[in-house]
C-alpha cells in the first residue's frame, strides 16, 4: 500500500469514529425526547431516483435506527426525510409538490422535522428556493456529505434555524457507516461515485462530482461481510462501472474487480450497472462469458441511434460502434439479456435522427428499454442549445418509440416461455400467496408459493409471458 492511500484510509477511519460519536450524542437526545413524549420516535424516509440513491438512503436509515428512531411508511412522523433526484425536471416537481403537503402536516405538528438531501440539493437555485419558499424545512444537505448525517442531525436537534450544508465536491470516501438494508438476501454495493463523462444533456456530473472509485479491498471486504450475513446477490453500482479503477493509486480494471469477487463464498449472483458503451472492454465480455456468477444481463444505455445526435450528446460512440459492440456481446454470451435507456427529443433531433433510433431498437432486440422525454437541465450544454424540439413533436415520437419498444420487448422476453429457470424469490406480491422472483436475466416471475421461499433460489416453470413478467409454476425443488 502506498503512503498516499494509507493517508486516505486513516482519514476516513477517523471520520467514521467522529460520526459514531455524534450518533451517541444524538442517541442521548432522542432517548430523552422519547421519554418526555412517552412513545417511540418515528421517521419516514422516501427515496427518489436511482439505485445509488437507494443505497445511500440505506446509510441514512441505518443512522436513524442507531439513533433510536423507528421507521414508518406514513409521513405523520417525527422526522420526514427525502432523498432527492434531479436527473429530469419531473423528479424536482414531485419534491416541491410533496413539500406543500408536508407544510400542512407541520402546521398540525410543529415539532415535526423535515430533512432534504441528495442530488437536487446540489443545485444552487433549488437551495435558494427552499430558503425562500420553504423555510419550514429543517435540514438540507447534498450528495458529498451524506457520511456527515449523524453530525448534521445532532446539530438540527439543537437549532431553530434552517441548516444548509452543501459541499461542491469531495475526494473522501467514508467506509463502514451503519446501514439498514432493504433486503436480507440482496444488496447494492457502491464501487464508485460521480461521473466524468459530461454527456451534454446530463446533470449528474455536476451534482455527483468527479469520478472516484473505492479501493478493491474495501469492496471485497463489504461483499464478504454481506455474503457472510446471508446476501447471495450483489448489484455493483456506479454511473459508469466500465471505467472503474482508472483513478486509483494502483489502477484495477472492472473485469479484474469482478474476478476478485467471483470466489467469495456464499455469493451466487453478481449484477452491475450502469455500463457506458464507450468503455465496455473485450476483457469484460470475456470475464462475463466465463464467470459462473455474473448474471447474463447488461444495461447498455443507447440514448440515441443517430451518430450525429450521439456526437452532440458527447457520448463518444456512434451507431456503428454500438451495433458492433452488441454483436460482440451476443456472440460471446448468446443468452444475454440487454436493456437500455433512450432519450427522445434531444435538441436538434430530426425525424431522420429519430428513425435511426427506431432502427437500432429493431436491431438490438432489447428485453426492456427505458424511454425518456428529453428534459432541459440547468447549466448543462444541451440546455443552451437553440434548436430545442417542440414538446408535441417529442411526445409524438416518444409514443411511437414506446410502441416499438413494448412490442420488441414482448417478443424478446417471451423466448423463455415454456422453460424452467432458477429464480431468486424476492417478495410476496400484492396478491396473497403469489410470490415474485427474478431470473438471472432480470425478468420477473410470479408464482404460487409460501414465505419459506423468500431469499431462496428455486426452479420455476415459466408458463406464460405477460410482457414484462411471467406467470410460472414452482417445480419440485429438492
Ligand atoms: N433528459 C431526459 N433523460 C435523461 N437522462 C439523463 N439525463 C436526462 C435528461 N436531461 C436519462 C438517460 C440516463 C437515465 C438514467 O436518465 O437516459 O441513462
Ligand atoms: Fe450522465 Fe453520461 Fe455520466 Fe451517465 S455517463 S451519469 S448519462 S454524464
Amino acid at each position: 500500500m502506498t503512503k498516499e492511500s494509507q493517508k486516505t484510509n486513516t482519514m476516513t477511519a477517523e471520520e467514521t469514529a467522529r460520526q459514531n460519536s455524534f450518533i451517541e450524542l444524538a442517541q442521548t437526545l432522542s432517548a430523552q425526547k422519547s421519554n418526555t413524549l412517552g412513545r417511540p420516535l418515528t421517521y419516514c424516509l422516501t427515496t427518489f431516483g436511482c439505485q445509488m440513491n437507494e443505497k445511500q438512503s440505506e446509510v441514512v436509515a441505518g443512522i436513524m435506527d442507531e439513533i433510536g428512531y423507528h421507521r414508518q411508511d406514513s409521513e405523520d412522523a417525527d422526522v420526514v426525510i427525502y432523498n432527492t433526484c434531479t436527473v429530469r425536471e419531473n423528479a424536482n416537481l414531485k419534491v416541491y409538490g410533496r413539500l406543500g403537503h408536508l407544510h400542512s402536516l407541520k402546521d398540525k405538528n410543529p415539532d415535526m422535522q423535515i430533512v432534504l438531501f441528495g442530488c437536487m440539493m446540489q443545485e444552487p437555485h433549488v437551495v435558494e428556493k427552499i430558503r425562500k419558499t420553504y423555510p419550514f424545512v429543517n435540514l438540507v444537505f447534498g450528495t458529498h456529505n451524506i457520511f456527515k448525517f449523524a453530525e448534521l442531525f445532532y446539530e438540527m436537534q439543537q437549532s431553530e434555524q434552517q441548516i444548509v450544508d452543501i459541499w461542491e465536491g469531495t475526494d473522501q470516501i467514508v467506509e463502514d457507516l451503519p446501514t439498514e438494508r432493504n433486503y436480507t438476501f440482496k444488496s447494492g454495493v457502491n464501487i464508485m461515485f460521480g461521473c466524468n463523462n459530461f454527456c451534454s444533456y446530463c446533470i449528474v456530473p455536476y451534482v455527483r462530482g468527479r469520478e472516484r472509485s473505492r479501493e478493491p479491498e474495501a469492496i471485497i471486504k463489504e461483499v464478504k461481510r454481506l455474503a457472510a450475513d446471508g446476501v447471495s446477490e450483489v448489484m455493483l453500482l456506479g454511473q459508469n462501472v466500465n471505467s472503474y479503477g482508472k483513478t486509483l493509486e494502483n489502477p484495477v480494471t472492472f473485469a479484474q474487480l469482478l474476478e476478485m469477487l467471483e470466489d467469495i463464498e456464499g455469493l451466487k449472483r453478481i449484477r452491475f450497472m450502469t455500463s457506458h458503451p464507450k468503455d465496455l472492454s473485450d476483457e469484460l465480455i470475456e470475464t462475463m462469458a466465463k464467470s459462473k456468477k455474473i448474471c447474463h444481463h447488461l444495461h447498455l444505455p443507447l440514448q440515441s441511434g443517430s451518430s450525429r445526435v450521439l456526437k452532440v450528446m458527447n457520448r463518444r460512440y456512434d451507431k456503428e460502434k454500438y451495433l458492433d459492440l452488441v454483436e460482440r456481446i451476443r456472440t460471446a454470451i448468446p443468452d444475454i439479456s440487454l436493456t437500455t435507456d433512450i432519450i427522445v427529443g434531444f435538441p436538434g433531433e430530426t425525424e431522420e435522427d429519430f428513425q435511426e433510433t427506431l432502427d437500432v431498437v429493431a436491431k438490438c432486440e432489447y428485453d426492456t428499454a427505458f424511454t425518456f422525454l428529453y428534459s432541459k437541465r440547468s447549466d448543462t450544454p444541451a440546455a443552451a442549445m437553440e434548436n430545442q424540439v417542440p414538446q408535441d413533436v417529442a411526445k409524438e415520437r416518444f409514443n411511437r418509440l414506446l410502441a416499438l419498444v413494448q412490442n420488441e420487448g414482448r417478443k424478446r422476453s417471451s423466448r423463455f416461455e415454456g422453460s424452467v429457470q432458477e429464480v431468486l424469490v424476492e417478495e410476496e406480491s400484492k396478491e396473497k400467496g403469489i410470490f415474485t422472483g427474478r431470473t438471472q436475466y432480470n425478468l420477473l416471475v410470479h408464482f404460487a408459493g409460501d414465505e419459506s421461499l423468500l431469499g431462496k433460489y428455486v426452479k420455476v416453470h415459466l408458463d406464460e409471458c405477460k410482457g414484462f413478467y411471467y406467470l410460472g409454476t414452482l417445480e419440485e425443488n429438492e
